[in-house]
């Protein structure tokens, strides 16, 4: 397979950090980003040009506007956008959780993905050519008490991803995808000690990279499941 240039947000931790030892494995370029400084610094000594790592918070447009007009004159508009970076609210009924934290959970989960849609996807349109993969969550397609900022966060990346699948042009898609239950910082936030009979984030890598790299203008507007993740 050629080589790909793969944009993922989040790679620090959990998911994201997993997709990149796989993707670098089978030979593509990531470009990537998070919050954590010292996360991505120690991405950046472990994976050297042409691979690309940087802090940005994806909920500030700015930061992601700056990042995006390096990138794409740097590297070129990606093939593949995984807009991944994600936060979950503490564990707590509605009418508990702080202002501050249900905001933070819409600023990440849905502004964010806007965000990166906003500053990297005209590119792509001119190109003619890319997947832009939203993740949900099995929280994206049903709901749980204690987790509604969350659940309304992932309903709002599928109407989204539904509404944004219709406006692009023939060449390009847009997906939704629930990764599956997978051990990471976000599941033993939400899940306690349970979380640790679920796949660690590289099982569930080595079966999810291999199924995002086949995805193409033929998937436009679905809602997917990856495999490699626990379905509960
Ligand atoms: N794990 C599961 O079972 C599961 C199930 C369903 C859906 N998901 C979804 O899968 C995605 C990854 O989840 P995960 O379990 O890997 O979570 P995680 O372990 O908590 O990792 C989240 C990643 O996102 C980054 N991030 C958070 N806020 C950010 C921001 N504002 N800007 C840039 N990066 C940010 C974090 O890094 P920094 O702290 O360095 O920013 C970290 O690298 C999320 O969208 C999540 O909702 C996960």
């Amino acid at each position: 397979m050629a080589n790909k240039m793969v944009l993922i947000t989040g790679v620090t931790r959990g998911l994201g950090r997993a997709m990149v030892d796989e993707f670098v494995r089978h030979r593509h370029t990531v470009l990537g980003c998070g919050r954590s400084q010292e996360g991505v610094e120690r991405l950046r000594r472990r994976f050297g040009p042409p691979h690309d790592f940087a802090v940005v918070n994806v909920a500030a447009d700015g930061e992601v506007r700056a990042w995006a007009d390096r990138l794409l004159g740097s590297h070129g508009p990606p093939d593949l956008v995984l807009n991944n970076a994600g936060v979950i609210n503490q564990n707590a009924r509605l009418w508990e959780i702080p202002e501050p934290e249900f905001s933070d959970v819409l600023d990440v989960n849905v502004k964010g993905v806007a965000n990166i849609i906003r500053h990297f996807v005209p590119a792509m349109i001119q190109r003619k050519c890319g997947v832009i993969v939203n993740f949900s969550s099995g929280w994206g397609r049903s709901t749980d008490a204690e987790v509604a900022p969350y659940c309304a966060s992932k309903w709002a990346v599928e109407g989204l991803t539904q509404a944004f699948a219709q406006e692009l042009p023939s060449g390009l898609a847009a997906v939704s995808l629930n990764p599956g239950i997978i051990n990471t910082d976000m599941l033993q936030s939400c899940f306690g000690g349970s979380a640790s009979s679920y796949p660690s984030p590289a099982e569930w890598a080595r079966s999810a990279v291999p199924f995002l790299l086949k995805l193409g203008p033929g998937d436009n507007g679905q809602q997917l499941t990856a495999p490699g993740g626990s379905s509960g």
